[in-house]
């Protein structure tokens, strides 16, 4: 019986993904590390501590993704570590970040760079970090820094990690490094400076680079009434797909940011990025009225859910977000997809049927460029610490002893293929054989004569 493929096109970038203050280690400049120390705020406590010891050795994992045969690997930089205090700049921290990008570009690995990923600049927070407009110049300069330092080897950026996530978890949540300010509309105000920072990132990047590529990478969850819902339920989910998916990206488009009593104009803003940078992980049953919480964490018998509630596994949100990013008209990366499973008996299933959905896409001729697993090894989950393993390669954060998990072979197998078969299912995860591949079942008609 012939193997049934689906095959993705020439180019196609095979990422993985990480953030620095996850894998680095030691990032002692940052709000996070000075968060961690107290007890409480991080689940049992834990501590990033070394992380995944990427400042002393990144090499190690990178030789894992390029035997892999991944030709794409997403990072961050850690702000702190470039300008530890105001104005003064670590040459070191530089020369450190320009060898790792190295290493990538050594291994046949395309870096795509992250400038803000939910971490801060100790000093930065005590001069009001996002609710005060000086966040603007201090961002842009460190950019400008960052773009002369390292600028020739990035081709690909981000300028600033899920904006509407780091909003909600800081200022609404609160389990994120706290800012001076809290409530709604401090955190308002602060998705307006980071609209400004964009701006002014944006167009620093590509006064030095032209041919750079700049985006920002968007969480776009998937939002809905349960089915059933009545009309009050169902417009509810349709406010907070609007203020938590749309509302960033209609400003980046036409340069005003909507308010709760009008809009206001963003300098710099319109039009400013390349490309739709789409982070997806799960679907939302929104909740009304949003007492105790906007969504409903109960999934409905059928779901399948992944570590620690973290989320429902739904892979058709996925083809659902990729639409939707099509209204913005820019080529479309999957900077972000995975979930926590430690004991991988989830992840095989999720990558492949995440991918069916990618493949659909592209099947339509929808611009995917790319697509990133998050993550490459496992790291330190923020609020959540070391409870949730997002890894193909699973860690020890006390030993550092690494072990690629079965996912993890079944993703080099999909980058050496450059496309998921019949064969991988039947290999690493059979169950899905039947309705992913139903002509290469034993229970189909073919098989059965
Ligand atoms: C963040 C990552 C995080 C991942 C898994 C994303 O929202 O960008 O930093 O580790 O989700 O929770």
């Amino acid at each position: 019986m012939a193997k049934a493929q689906m095959m993705f096109p020439a180019g196609f970038r095979w990422g993985t993904a990480t953030a620095a203050y996850q894998v680095e280690g030691h990032n002692t400049h940052s709000d996070w590390w000075a968060w961690e120390q107290v007890d409480g705020r991080i689940l049992h406590n834990h501590k990033a501590g070394q992380a995944s010891n990427w400042w002393a050795n990144a090499e190690a994992d990178l030789d894992a993704a390029a035997h892999m045969g991944t030709n794409a690997h997403r990072l961050s930089l850690e702000w702190s570590r470039i300008e530890p205090e105001p104005s003064v700049f670590d040459q070191n921290a530089l020369d450190r970040y320009r060898q790792i990008l190295q290493a990538l570009h050594d291994r046949g690995i395309e870096p795509m760079v992250t400038l803000h990923h939910f971490s801060n600049p100790l000093w930065l927070v005590e001069k009001g970090d996002f609710n005060s407009q000086i966040v603007v110049s201090y961002f842009q300069r460190y950019t400008a820094k960052v773009v002369a330092a390292l600028g020739d080897l990035i081709p690909l950026w981000i300028t600033i990690n899920e904006p509407m996530v780091y909003m909600f978890m800081r200022y609404l949540v609160g389990a994120f490094p706290a800012p001076q300010k809290k409530g709604l509309l401090a955190g308002m105000e602060a998705v307006k400076h980071m609209l400004l920072c964009h701006a002014a990132a944006y167009h620093t990047i590509k006064d030095s680079y032209p041919a750079a590529q700049v985006g920002v990478a968007k969480n776009f969850p998937v939002f809905q009434a349960k089915p059933g819902s009545y009309f009050p339920a169902r417009w509810w989910a349709g406010q907070v797909n609007f203020w938590f998916n749309e509302l960033w990206m209609q400003a980046m488009v036409n340069g005003r940011l909507r308010t709760f009593i009008g809009s206001t104009p963003i300098a710099n803003l319109a039009g400013s990025f390349d490309f739709v940078g789409v982070n997806y992980y799960t679907r939302f049953y929104v909740k009304f009225p949003p007492l105790g919480g906007f969504y409903d964490p109960s999934w409905g018998p059928e779901a399948v859910v992944s570590d620690g509630h973290y989320g429902e596994v739904y892979p058709a949100g996925l083809y659902q977000v990729i639409q939707n990013a099509l209204n913005y008209h820019k080529p479309i990366y999957i900077t972000e997809n995975g979930l926590p499973d430690e004991d991988d008996d989830l992840r095989p299933s999720f990558i492949l049927t995440h991918l069916r959905e990618v493949w659909r896409a592209i099947s339509f001729c929808y611009p995917v460029m790319g697509y990133y697993h998050w993550s490459l090894v496992d790291n330190f989950e923020w609020d959540r610490g070391w409870t949730q393993r997002f890894g193909l390669i699973s860690l020890d954060p006390e030993t550092q002893a690494r072990d690629m998990r079965p996912s993890g072979r079944l993703y080099r197998d999909i980058c050496h293929l450059n496309g998921i078969s019949s064969e991988m299912a039947a290999q690493y995860t059979p169950a899905l054989l039947a309705t992913m591949f139903p002509g290469e079942s034993p229970q189909s008609p073919a098989w059965q004569g």
